[in-house]
């Protein structure tokens, strides 16, 4: 019924992705699909379009009832039409969040390897980095990530202000269950750290587990936290630039608020009725996707085991990214590097996801299958030669 096999060219729509690197570079990297969003969104979109006016937006109530609705049904998490506050991202949005809470020079935690804007945006607002890095499990040659709660409590001091959580986690593809994220708001809670939880990519779960948002595990925690969430990573949209924040502490939504004032533009006008598509009725598509992702997952890990075991990788449970263990393959110099110049592929480097990224690669599977077959390909002649 919806057709992720076929192959689209991207290079001729003002797309990052494809056009970053050279035409004969195969581009894995950066993470958006090479998939088209629901048909029920193109629809939207294109009679959206016929319209012919795109003056300043300002969100329908509609896509703010579908997202309580959403929460609810998917958590059993009942916020209010006023814990939302729209974003235009959510990279900006943990910009937002570092300059909302405490003051220049205060500590922010995050936990490494990540996604790299955790890093700058805790520079960029001029905060001090923080890093309990997570603690890498190797079994057999399947790599996956578990939180170090001793280090993490240390590593806090008396101007440590805010937690930065990314759960599901990017790049490591871990979703954090109840217990491990319990104890990372206890601490949290128990020091007066404020938890700000990036979950833009929970709706892209590779397993039968549900996803667990922060902020729903008890009302104390929902207290302290800001949630981040979008559309854009489950159904393709992230050009469009639309997030949400869930805040229900009303001083902390307001020190939100007031912190992207003069900054931080609205979403896009087109955003608002493709996110009211997307949440009404792409839950059929959604499905399907999450098929074609899970295969395609299990056969990166399958082909890594099988082709290249001197590759570890992580086997994710979540996203549509697997991160590549490349230290014992003897790749000469940076495996970044030598994926683009040997193999002329594109994945992202390691090191700009932070300590512990170095010697790694992050892998994009959220393609066509023909596509992904010939960037493994591609790895596996790159390291035979
Ligand atoms: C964990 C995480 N947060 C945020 C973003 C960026 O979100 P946005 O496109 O809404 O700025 C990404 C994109 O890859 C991501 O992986």
């Amino acid at each position: 019924m919806f057709d992720f096999d076929q192959i689209h060219d991207r290079r001729a729509s003002d797309c990052y992705k494809w056009n970053r690197y050279p035409d004969d570079v195969l581009p894995l990297w950066v993470a958006d699909m090479d998939f088209m969003s629901p048909p029920e969104v193109l629809k939207a979109l294109e009679s959206r379009v016929e319209h012919g006016i795109f003056g300043y937006g300002d969100p329908d109530p509609e896509l703010t009832e579908l997202i309580v609705q959403r929460l609810d049904q998917r958590y059993g998490w009942r916020v209010k039409p006023e814990h939302i506050v729209y974003q235009p991202g959510v990279g900006s949005a943990l910009n937002t969040a570092c300059k909302a809470i405490g003051e220049p020079g205060d500590g922010v935690v995050v936990q490494t390897p990540v996604y790299p804007p955790f890093l700058s945006a805790v520079a960029y607002q001029n905060r001090r980095l923080m890093v309990n890095p997570l603690k890498a499990v190797v079994n057999e040659r399947e790599l996956r990530y578990e939180i170090d709660f001793d280090h993490f409590t240390q590593v806090m001091d008396d101007r440590t202000r805010l937690f930065m959580l990314c759960n599901p986690q990017n790049p490591t593809g871990r979703v954090f269950n109840e217990d491990e994220l319990i104890r990372m708001a206890d601490v949290c809670m128990a020091k007066g750290v404020v938890m700000c939880s990036d979950e833009i990519h929970c709706e892209l779960l590779l397993e039968q587990r549900p996803h667990r948002p922060l902020a729903a595990l008890s009302p104390e925690i929902a207290d302290r936290t800001i949630t981040f969430m979008a559309p854009s990573k489950t159904f393709n949209l992230a050009g469009l630039r639309l997030s949400f924040a869930v805040v229900q502490n009303a001083d902390l939504r307001k020190r939100l608020v007031q912190a992207a004032r003069g900054l931080v533009a609205s979403p896009d006008i087109l955003a608002y009725p493709a996110a009211r598509a997307a949440y009404g009725s792409g839950e059929p598509w959604l499905k399907a996707l999450l098929e074609y992702l899970r295969a395609n997952r299990n056969h990166v890990t399958e082909f890594l085991r099988t082709a290249l075991p001197q590759l570890r990788s992580t086997v994710p449970e979540a996203t549509f990214l697997t991160w590549i263990d490349c230290r014992e393959a003897d790749i000469p110099g940076d495996p970044y590097r030598f994926f683009v110049d040997q193999a002329r592929l594109a994945l992202n480097d390691g090191q700009t996801f932070g300590p512990g990224g170095e010697g790694f690669v992050r892998l994009n599977f959220g393609c066509p299958r023909q596509t992904l077959d010939q960037a493994l390909t591609r790895m596996y002649s790159a390291l035979r030669r």
